[in-house]
């Protein structure tokens, strides 16, 4: 910009000498006409006033009154065109101010004119007059020169300036660049102070926010991988824990019936038969409990419905399921519109989602009903496409401010995402609402009866 600034100033001073030196010019020719038409009429007049003197006095005096005039040389000659002897005191110097090339860009082409003496009807000689435009051209350079130097001060001055306003105008986004420099090298910690311009402080407030963003999700994304490399862990130990506190005392209860029945038959005394029989029915109803929990540990583990019946009743029986396990709650189902499925890694993903919800929904928000809803819905914003469009609602104790988020929250939101969907966990009056919206393709398959992964 400064360059552009110097090109433009330079541009500008050409146009100014040009000017100059145009106008000069005709000045120059303008006043050397004057003077010519001047020093022509002195002359005559002296000639005419001197008459009665002698004629070598009369050159003289016509010598005398034409040196040291400005812009013309008068040469004064005798009747044999030598030169008057004159006071040398009186002439005009010759030194000039204006250099040569100056000089010749505006002096107009030289004037002579030989006016002849007559005194007394006899000619006694020449007056030679020659313009002489150096002294007006002297003038003109040194308004010239001092028009350049002042020119070139007010220039030094207004580039000195621009050069300090760029400078603080354009620091700020240095400061931009180095910030991104940071951005690239993975350093999420950097920030920028905003700079009093507004538009500036704008770009270094989103600069800001992009870097926070950045920083939040690197953090999300560490989170993530430690809660995914505990995961596998978290499972096993809840398994163990599982099969611990629920099949362990099946186990014992089957292993003290079978040696009480034991004993029954062991024993000398008769056979007590309702006591057997009722040996009997706590051993049926304790397999049944056992293959109940089976069920339900199996099903946790890999939802193995999912793809062999539509993907709605997986969701009831889920539905179902968890209103047996927490009869505190009610829960209630709408999955009308949902197709009969979307693909291993869709299903898989709503189910999940739905199940980890209900299970949110009544572990923290201890809500009384839970309302889950699932359809499949024209997308609002692109021509022709579906949606699934899933709701977990519950009317508990809703989100507490600033709470954590665990492998639930998370694993949603990222299979949700996975899937180019959207997650949004809300505060419902009362209670949360979870919402997710997940793009269909349109070549979806309707059927699929493979095995969806866990
Ligand atoms: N329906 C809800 N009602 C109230 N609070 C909720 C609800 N859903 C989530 N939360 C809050 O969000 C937090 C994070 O939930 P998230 O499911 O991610 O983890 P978690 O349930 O604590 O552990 P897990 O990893 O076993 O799921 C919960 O601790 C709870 O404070
Ligand atoms: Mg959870």
């Amino acid at each position: 910009m400064i360059a552009l600034v110097i090109a433009i100033d330079v541009l500008a001073a050409l146009v100014s000498c040009a000017v100059i030196v145009l106008n000069a010019r005709s000045a120059v020719e303008v006043e050397m006409r004057a003077a010519l038409a001047n020093v022509e009429l002195l002359v005559s007049d002296t000639i005419d006033l001197a008459q009665s003197a002698s004629p070598s006095s009369l050159l003289q005096t016509l010598d005398l009154r034409v040196q040291g005039l400005r812009h013309v040389r008068v040469a004064v000659l005798d009747a044999a065109d030598a030169p008057v002897a004159t006071a040398p005191a009186r002439r005009r110097g010759e030194h000039h101010a204006a250099p040569a090339w100056f000089a010749a860009l505006i002096a107009p082409a030289p004037r002579q004119h030989a006016l002849p003496i007559v005194a007394q009807g006899r000619h006694i000689g020449t007056a030679r007059i020659t313009t002489q435009p150096l002294d007006e051209i002297d003038e003109v350079w040194g308004y010239t020169v001092s028009l350049s130097l002042a020119s070139l001060c007010v220039s030094l001055g207004l580039l000195g300036a621009l050069y300090v306003a760029f400078g603080r105008v354009l620091a700020p986004l240095t400061q931009v660049a180095e910030g991104l420099t940071h951005l690239e090298r993975h350093d999420y910690t950097v920030r920028i102070t905003p700079p009093a311009s507004r538009e500036l402080a704008v770009i270094a407030t989103r600069f800001n926010s992009v870097a926070q963003a950045l920083a939040e999700a690197r953090a999300a994304n560490g989170r993530l991988n430690r809660q995914l490399l505990t995961a596998q862990d978290d499972e096993r130990r809840r398994t163990a824990l599982e099969l611990h506190d629920e099949f362990g005392p099946c186990l014992f209860a089957l292993e003290a019936n079978a040696a009480s029945v034991t004993r029954m038959a062991d024993a000398d005394a008769p056979l007590d038969r309702d006591r057997l029989r009722q040996r009997a029915q706590d051993i049926g109803s304790i397999v049944g409990q056992v293959q109940t929990l089976n069920r339900d540990l199996l099903n946790r583990l890999r939802p193995h419905a999912l793809g062999q019946v539509p993907l709605a009743d997986c969701l009831r029986l889920l539905q179902r399921d968890f209103g047996r396990r927490h009869p505190g709650t009610i829960f209630t189902g709408d999955f009308d519109g949902l197709g009969r499925g979307y693909g291993d890694v869709v299903d898989l993903t709503v189910f999940r989602c739905i199940q980890e919800s209900m299970t949110n929904a009544v572990r923290h928000g201890a809500a009384p009903h839970v309302a889950v809803r699932a359809s499949e819905e024209a997308d609002p914003t692109a021509h022709g496409g579906t949606i699934l469009q899933i709701a977990v609602q519950d009317d508990g104790i809703g989100v507490a401010p600033g709470h954590g988020v665990g492998l639930g929250l998370s694993g949603m939101r990222e299979r949700v995402e996975a899937l180019s969907g959207t997650f949004v966990l809300d505060n419902s009056v009362p209670g949360t609402v979870v919402r997710i919206m997940i793009p269909l393709d349109h070549e979806r398959p309707e059927d699929s009866s493979a095995i969806p992964q866990a």
